[in-house]
């Protein structure tokens, strides 16, 4: 199972959890909370594809859309940042991106379609917290070693700036890359590709 698959499965059961709780004592809510088994139409739109205009993201800047009830991160890299990435294949744990954990159209060490713009889930995979965005080069509390990335204040795990892990800290793996395709040069579809998976 994915950590995609585990945070859903997580919410899941919150939810359900929440659902069970708010029934106590309160039998006549039976029958709308059985009815809420059937999606609703608000529920589908919540699991819809997102199209995002990225024209006005600035070099260097982060913005973050809603994805399936998920932060998704678009971060513009400047070129100094992707040449930063390079010099980082041995500090990270799975420089290429081997473990799957983006589309295969998505490849590399820069883990994009378009390696100007990084795309990703914006949950830690460790235990889900939300990392914090650190595009700054080796500022006090982080040492002079960074190169710029995402810090996730929980338990200390470090992310580059294409969401690839640094060795040695609590998080197992990458920032997962979510399904997405480029309609032109300012749009691009999160949550889905192009074969419409
Ligand atoms: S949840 Fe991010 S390091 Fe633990």
């Amino acid at each position: 199972m994915s950590n995609g698959d585990v945070n859903q499965s997580r919410r899941r059961l919150l939810v359900g959890a929440t659902s069970v709780v708010g029934g106590v004592g309160v039998v006549g809510v039976a029958v709308p909370f059985v009815a809420s088994w059937n999606p609703s139409a608000k529920a589908k739109a919540a699991g819809a594809p997102v199209k995002v205009n990225i024209e006005k993201v600035e070099p260097g800047q982060q913005i973050t859309v809603e994805w399936r009830g998920q932060p998704v991160w678009i971060v513009r890299r400047t070129p100094e940042m992707l040449a930063n990435l390079d010099k980082l294949s041995d500090v990270v744990a799975d420089p290429q991106s081997e473990k799957k954990q983006q589309p295969e159209y998505v490849t590399g060490a820069y883990r994009a379609i378009n390696s100007e713009y990084m795309i990703m889930v914006g949950i830690c995979t460790h235990l889900g917290c939300s990392p914090q965005f650190r595009p700054e080069v080796a500022p006090a509390d982080l040492g002079k070693e960074w190169l710029g990335g995402f810090f996730c204040p929980c338990h200390g795990s470090k992310f580059d700036l294409a969401g690839r892990v640094f060795k040695g800290v609590p998080a197992p793996a990458n920032l997962v890359v979510p399904p997405h395709y480029y309609i032109d040069d300012k749009t691009v579809f999160i949550g889905l590709d192009k074969e419409g998976a």
